[in-house]
């Protein structure tokens, strides 16, 4: 399963990336606004950083602007992903991005029938939205299931890269469904890190090793 980070934050990019748990970054307007970056620069200094995929969207809302948006989004770095929305003016962008070779990201992805299209357009990777699913009571991963079982059904190579992700939960089920990529914001990442027992445990052993008098360095 390889790790997206779901954020504009150059600094916890690299934190992440240091440790090798980076596979690609993705972004969108509402975490470049977070940032408080211009989108080229930020995007720039991203790609220069990681050599997976980079995924920068595009604003336009049809097709023909969201191409000139997307060709410029992908002169940036040769790792850009360009992300375009789950329209039909996003899927005609995402043919033409895709049969010229660019990596596209096809996001806002909420049932099969639309993860059916974007694999059927060209995309390199679908972004179906777990979080904002349960945010209205439907079971998000199950969307993450039921594309996993059509993909697999037709052989599409379009990658599945569950998005929206809120919990370290949210992660473990993507990984026993399947997903290829997560993408997670970096503290949902860390967050994978913790347990209780593991800080009890911790606590316990340090106890005891101050009460040996014993010092390893
Ligand atoms: C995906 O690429 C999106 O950037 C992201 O996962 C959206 O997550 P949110 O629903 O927490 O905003």
């Amino acid at each position: 399963m390889k790790f997206f980070v779901d954020t504009a934050d150059v600094a916890a990019i690299k934190e992440l990336n240091d440790l090798g748990m980076v596979d690609g970054v993705t972004t969108n307007p509402s975490l470049i606004l977070k940032a408080g970056r211009d989108i080229i620069e930020v995007t720039k200094e991203i790609c220069d950083m990681v050599s997976g995929p980079v995924s920068a969207e595009v604003v336009a809302t049809e097709a023909k602007a969201m191409i000139a948006e997307g060709m410029k989004l992908a002169k940036i770095a040769p790792n850009i992903a360009i992300k375009v929305p789950l329209t039909w003016d996003g899927l005609t962008a995402c043919k033409a991005f895709a049969s010229e070779g660019h990596m596209v990201n096809v996001t806002l992805c909420f049932s099969p029938a639309q993860a059916i299209l974007a694999a059927k357009a060209g995309a390199s990777f679908i972004s179906p939205f777990i979080g904002r699913l349960d945010d209205i009571h439907l079971e998000g991963v199950n969307l993450i299931e039921d594309i996993r079982i059509i993909y697999d059904n037709y052989d599409f190579k379009t990658q599945i890269l569950a998005a929206s992700i809120r919990s370290v939960n949210h992660i473990v089920d993507c990984a026993k469904i399947g997903a290829d990529v997560i993408t997670a914001p970096p503290a949902v990442i860390k967050a994978m890190a913790q347990h209780v027992l593991t800080d009890k445990g911790l606590e316990i052993f340090l106890k005891d090793w101050a009460k040996t008098g014993q010092k390893i360095l």
